[in-house]
Order: C-alpha cells, then sequence, then structure tokens
C-alpha cells in the first residue's frame, strides 16, 4: 500500500505513523504551511516532503486542486489526514472516496470541529478520546474505523486532557492503518466500518469506568 500523509503542524500523528514500522510505503508528507514542524521530522525520517501553501491559492477549490496534483503524483491508496487543518471541499473529497482517512481529537459523534478538548470539560464528560474515520464530505462525520477513550479527571485542564488523548491518537491511528493495509477495514453500505478479524475481549473486564471511584 502508498499512502500520502497530509499535516499542518506539529506532526506528532505523522510520527507515530512513520515510527510504527507498517507495511505502508509512506511516499511524501505534504503540509499546507511552509513552516510545519512535521516537515523536518518527514525530512529526518527520510520521506520526501512538499508544500501546497493555501495561502497562494485565492479559493478552497483552487487550493484543493493543486493539493490533489500533487497527491496525485504520488499514487497512493490512502490519502491520511494526520493534524491537517483545512476543511476540504466535496470534489476533492469525492476524488479519494473511501481512501481518505482522518484522525479527530475527540469520540464522534461528539464534538466535532475545534477546541475539543475545552468543549468535552465543559460539557461534564466523563469519558473523552479521539477517533480514525474515513473522510465524507460532511466534517468529521464519516465511518469510524477506531476510538480510544481516556478519562477526564476532575482537575482537567485542556492541555493537560489533549495530551492525555494525544498518546492514544498515537497508538490508534498506526493500528487503523495497520488494518486498512491488512485488508481487514469493510465499509458498510449503512455507513458504517467494520475491522475484520478483532475479537471484542472481555466486555466487563475491558470497560472503562471514569470516575471509578
Ligand atoms: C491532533 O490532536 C489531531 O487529532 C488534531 O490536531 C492535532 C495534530 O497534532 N486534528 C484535528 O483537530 C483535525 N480536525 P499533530 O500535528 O501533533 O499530529
Amino acid at each position: 500500500m502508498r499512502a500520502v500523509i497530509l499535516i499542518s503542524g506539529r506532526g506528532s500523528n505523522m510520527r507515530a505513523l512513520l515510527e510504527a514500522d507498517l507495511p505502508v510505503d509512506i511516499a511524501c508528507v505534504i503540509s499546507n504551511k511552509p513552516g510545519a514542524a512535521g516537515l523536518d521530522i518527514a525530512a529526518a525520517h527520510g520521506v520526501a516532503i512538499a508544500v501546497v501553501d493555501h495561502r497562494l491559492h485565492p479559493d478552497r477549490a483552487e487550493f484543493d486542486a493543486a493539493l490533489a496534483a500533487e497527491i496525485d503524483r504520488h499514487r497512493p491508496d490512502l490519502v491520511i489526514l494526520a493534524g491537517f487543518m483545512r476543511v476540504l471541499t466535496e470534489a476533492f473529497v469525492r476524488r479519494y472516496e473511501n481512501r481518505l482517512i482522518n484522525i479527530h481529537p475527540a469520540l464522534l459523534p461528539a464534538f466535532p470541529g475545534l477546541h475539543t478538548h475545552a468543549r468535552a470539560i465543559a460539557a461534564g464528560v466523563k469519558l473523552h478520546g479521539c477517533t480514525v474515520h474515513f473522510v465524507t464530505p460532511e466534517v468529521d462525520a464519516g465511518p469510524i474505523i477506531a476510538q480510544a477513550a481516556v478519562p477526564v479527571l476532575p482537575d482537567d485542564t485542556p492541555e493537560r486532557l489533549a495530551a492525555r488523548v494525544l498518546r492514544q491518537e498515537h497508538r490508534v491511528f498506526p493500528l487503523a492503518v495497520r488494518w486498512l493495509a491488512e485488508g481487514r477495514v469493510r465499509l458498510g453500505e449503512d455507513g458504517t466500518a467494520a475491522v475484520i478479524g478483532v475479537t471484542g475481549g472481555d466486555a466487563d473486564h475491558e470497560a472503562l469506568v471514569s470516575p471509578n471511584g
């Protein structure tokens, strides 16, 4: 499997993917921001890097067309949004239908959009987490491949909670990409995704209770 990773900044999820020894050829890391720290990390890993600067394009459609042209040069089977902070046009999403995935820092469908950690704390939820999902034209709404949950602690700040969630992002994103590379992710007609060959485990033992007394 060949993949292209899109980033906008720090690139810690991209790094987790690069260091996970996946059966995936990462053909290029593309950033919409020229100074993104993740570009240096990718280059240090020997991965080709490219910049498609959204500020050099008059509108979303033209930016997305330029981005697609750069992506298509690498003929990827999978396009991975790893902290890519631009909303994509429907035309772009359709072009990569069923081979475009994203990681979102919340347990979707709760808390789509931005500032998810602060919103989770404000809502008083006791579990929060992250979601790897296929991208569809509606933002943060596509079929869910994998999720990881963490407790929300009484003294949490958005920063502390974000750090706890991020550690799980770095676990669950490589897992999901591995399953995709192994051909084990099936998309249903009903808009859900299922992973083939995973066991449910022991439901009682594996339940995460928060607060846990
Ligand atoms: C991650 O927490 C990712 O889930 C989030 O941005 C961060 C990027 O960090 N993505 C979104 O909010 C997408 N809407 P990273 O650059 O260190 O991977």
